[in-house]
């Protein structure tokens, strides 16, 4: 339906997005946005910037490759590809993980993977020529076996050479994902441990903008 929030934590604001406080947000331990690298060297973790909030358990300050000097919207570079998002003090209950990018022309595939060490808690894949049609597969990988894939999403948000926003927003019990405001799709819980799910792997045919965690 239309109305793509109705779950989401907040009604939409004017910029039809649910309204999060606090930006950069207060995501313990981690520092708000993430852009483009400051050189072409895919090295430590691109820049690390906002205040570095408290660590539950964790020392505060700096983690290991930020925080860094701001760099702006406007002219930042994009963040390489394959990307790798630390999340120090893993996933909990009203995280968002918003992340803006642009789809490659004549794309395969790309793909976010919230890792729990080795394993997979939650694979979002879209896929634009599987069979010569477009899917969503999302997915978990415990003890390198892919689990059962879902294919529900109502539609495919994804155009190449499109930019888009996607959000993450991890609940009680599931994730629920938005792609440009509207609510797209939700899944399960299937590892449980979410302060140990520490990395977020961004991979595939897109150019990456920025990647922001928050908490709303
Ligand atoms: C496999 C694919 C993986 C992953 C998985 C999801 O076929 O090789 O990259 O997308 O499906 O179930």
């Amino acid at each position: 339906m239309s109305d793509g929030f109705s779950g989401w934590n907040r009604p939409p604001g004017p910029g039809a997005f649910p309204a999060y406080p606090g930006y950069p947000g207060a995501y313990p331990g981690a520092p708000g946005p993430h852009h483009g690298p400051p050189g072409p060297h895919h090295g430590p973790p691109g820049p690390h910037h906002g205040p570095p909030g408290p660590f539950p358990g964790g020392p505060p300050g700096p983690y290991p490759g930020g925080p860094t000097a701001p760099y702006s919207e406007a002219s930042a570079a994009p963040l390489k590809v394959p990307y790798d998002l630390p999340l120090p003090a893993g996933l909990m209950p009203r995280m968002l993980i918003t992340i803006t990018g642009t789809v490659n022309p004549n794309p395969n595939r790309f793909s976010l993977d919230f890792k729990r060490g080795q394993d997979i808690a939650f694979h979002f894949n879209p896929r634009f020529k599987e069979d010569h049609k477009r899917v969503i597969v999302c997915n978990s990988m415990f003890h390198n076996n892919w689990g059962k894939e879902e294919r529900t999403a109502p539609r495919f948000p994804f155009e190449p050479g499109t930019p888009f926003k996607l959000q993450v927003l991890c609940e009680g019990d599931h994730f629920k994902v938005a792609v440009n405001d509207a609510h797209l799709l939700q899944f399960n819980f299937r590892e449980k441990k979410l302060n140990e799910i520490t990395k977020l792997c961004i991979a595939g045919d897109i150019t990456l903008t920025s990647v922001l965690t928050s908490m709303i």
